[in-house]
C-alpha cells in the first residue's frame, strides 16, 4: 500500500521538495514550501475514472455570448484592455511604485461612476481622506465612487455582499489584503494567492469586473505572485520612467483581446492625460537637422510612434579601451551594427567611443531600428547630418545586407502624417502617399551616399 507521503510545494514557482527547507532550491524564494499532501496518497486508492459525474461537450461553434464590457471613457485605458473591462473578469495591473497606477484607476472609476456604474474603490494602502483629495485634485470628487480603506477580505466581502455588487471593483493592492483563512502575513505569497482567489470568485459569481493593483519587485515581475498571472484574465503593464513624462500600459495577457495593444498616458499635474498621437511625446522640437540623430518609425503593437534615435562617437588616441555606452537599445545589437559598418562598410569605428540614447526615455525592441541606429552612428562618426524631413527603419544582417521588415506601411503612413517627407528603407517597398521612398538593399549604399563617396 502506498504511504500518505508529504511533500513541499514552493508557493512560487511550484517546485517539490522531500524535505522543507527555508529557500526553494529552484526560484530562491524564502518561505514559500508548504506541506501538500502528495500525489501518491489519491493514485493509488482511487480509480478516477469511476465515480466523476458525466457532462456533455459543447460544440466549438456554439453561439457565444460576447462579455459585456464597460468603457471606462479613457480610451487610452479601453485600447489596452481591449475594449473596455469586462464584466465577471480579473485583471492585474502592475507597476513600479509612484507610476501612477493609484492615479490611473481612481481616474477610470472616477468616470465609470459618473456615467452610472456601481464602483468600488478599495485602497489598502491610503486612508480614505488621502483618496478624497487625489480625487478632487483630478476633478472627480464629486463622482458617486463607493470609497474605503480597508484590507480584510473578508470585511471587504461582507460588505460588498450587503449591498447590491459593484459594477467595478478595485483593489489597490492585492498585497496589502488578508485573508484570515491563511496564517501569513500580508504581502506573502499564499496570503496574495489566497486573497486573490476569493476576490475572484466573488467577481466572478456577482459579475462584476475586479481589477487588481499589484507590486512589481525589483527584478520587474509582479512581486511574488507570478501565480495572480495565471489567476486573472488580463495582464497590465504600467511602465515608464518616473523621471520622464509618459507612461505605457501595455497588455501582457489578455483572454478577452490581443495582447499587442498600448495605451499612451502623460503624467501632469491634473492627473493622466491620454496621448491620442504619441510620436509627439517622443519627439523633441526637431528644426534643423543634427549630425548623429535620425528619426526612426517604431512600432508598438499596431500603432506607429516616432521616436529620435541619437548617436554620439568620440575618436580616441590609438590604445585606449574605447566605451559604449547605450540607453533605450539593446547593447549587443549595437555591438552587431557596429561590427557591420567595420566590417562591410570600411568604417573605422573601432576605436572610437561609442554613445546612443533613444530619447524620451523610450526603449527600443524593434529589430527594424537597426537601419536607424546605424545612419546616426554614421552621422555623428562623419558629422553630415541625415536630412530633417527624413526617417529610417529597417533590418540589418550580418552580411550587410538590409532586410524588410514588418508594417512597413504603417510606418510611412505616420510618418507623412508628421510632416516627414522622405524614407530611407529597405529595397522594393511599394510607395506610400506623400513620402518618398529611398530604398537599399546593403548598408555599403547607404554608408555611401551618406559619405558621398559612391
Ligand atoms: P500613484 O498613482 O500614487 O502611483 P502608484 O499607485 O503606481 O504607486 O502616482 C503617484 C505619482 O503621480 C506621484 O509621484 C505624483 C504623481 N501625480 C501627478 O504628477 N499628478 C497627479 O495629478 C497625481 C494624482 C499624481
Ligand atoms: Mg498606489
Amino acid at each position: 500500500m502506498a504511504k500518505n507521503k508529504r511533500q513541499y510545494v514552493c508557493q512560487n514557482c511550484g517546485a517539490v521538495a522531500s524535505r522543507w527547507q527555508g529557500q526553494c532550491a529552484d526560484c530562491g524564494e524564502w518561505n514559500t514550501l508548504i506541506e501538500e499532501a502528495g500525489e501518491t496518497a489519491f493514485s493509488a486508492k482511487h480509480d478516477l475514472r469511476s465515480g466523476g459525474r458525466a457532462f456533455a461537450l459543447e460544440p466549438l461553434d456554439a453561439a457565444a455570448a460576447l462579455p459585456r464590457r464597460m468603457a471606462s471613457g479613457l480610451a487610452e485605458l479601453d485600447r489596452a484592455l481591449g475594449g473596455g473591462f469586462v464584466a465577471g473578469s480579473a485583471s492585474l495591473i502592475g507597476g513600479d511604485p509612484g507610476i501612477g497606477k493609484s492615479t490611473l484607476l481612481l481616474q477610470a472609476a472616477g468616470r465609470l461612476a459618473l456615467d452610472g456604474a456601481r464602483v468600488a474603490y478599495i485602497s489598502g494602502e491610503e486612508a480614505a481622506a488621502q483618496v478624497r483629495l487625489r480625487a478632487q485634485r483630478l476633478g472627480l470628487g464629486s463622482a458617486p465612487v463607493g470609497l474605503a480603506s480597508a484590507t480584510s477580505v473578508r470585511d471587504i466581502l461582507a460588505t460588498l455582499g450587503a449591498g447590491p455588487p459593484p459594477d467595478l471593483l478595485i483593489i489597490d493592492s492585492i498585497q496589502t489584503m488578508h485573508s484570515d483563512v491563511i496564517e501569513s502575513a500580508p504581502g506573502t505569497v499564499s496570503q496574495v494567492r489566497a486573497s486573490a482567489q476569493e476576490l475572484i470568485r466573488f467577481a466572478k459569481s456577482s459579475d462584476c469586473a475586479l481589477v487588481l493593483v499589484g507590486h512589481v519587485t525589483k527584478d520587474g515581475s509582479l512581486a511574488g505572485p507570478r501565480v495572480l498571472e495565471h489567476m486573472v484574465d488580463t495582464v497590465l503593464a504600467f511602465e515608464g520612467e518616473r523621471s520622464h513624462q509618459y507612461r505605457i500600459l501595455r497588455a501582457v495577457k489578455n483572454r478577452f483581446g490581443g495582447t499587442d495593444e498600448i495605451g499612451v498616458f502623460a503624467m501632469q499635474d491634473t492627473g493622466l492625460a491620454e496621448v491620442a498621437n504619441p510620436s509627439s511625446l517622443f519627439l523633441t522640437a526637431r528644426d534643423a537637422a543634427v549630425p548623429g540623430a535620425v528619426v526612426f518609425p517604431a512600432l508598438e503593437g499596431t500603432r506607429p510612434v516616432l521616436v529620435e534615435v541619437q548617436a554620439l562617437t568620440v575618436r580616441l588616441a590609438s590604445g585606449a579601451t574605447p566605451r559604449r555606452a547605450v540607453v533605450g537599445w539593446d547593447s549587443g545589437r549595437l555591438a552587431m551594427i557596429l561590427a557591420v559598418l567595420e566590417a562591410r562598410c570600411g568604417l573605422a569605428l573601432g576605436n572610437a567611443e561609442v554613445y546612443l540614447n533613444v530619447a524620451g526615455g523610450y526603449r527600443l525592441t524593434d529589430p527594424a531600428a537597426d537601419l536607424a541606429v546605424a545612419a546616426a552612428l554614421v552621422s555623428a562618426f562623419s558629422e553630415q547630418p541625415v536630412a530633417a524631413d527624413c526617417v529610417l527603419f529597417g533590418e540589418v544582417a550580418l552580411s550587410g545586407e538590409i532586410r524588410p521588415v514588418a508594417h512597413a506601411p504603417l510606418r510611412l503612413r505616420e510618418a507623412a502624417k508628421l510632416g516627414f517627407s522622405q524614407a530611407w528603407t529597405p529595397a522594393r517597398l511599394a510607395p506610400a502617399d506623400g513620402i518618398r521612398l529611398r530604398g537599399f538593399d546593403r548598408l555599403g549604399e547607404l554608408v555611401d551616399q551618406m559619405l558621398s563617396r559612391g
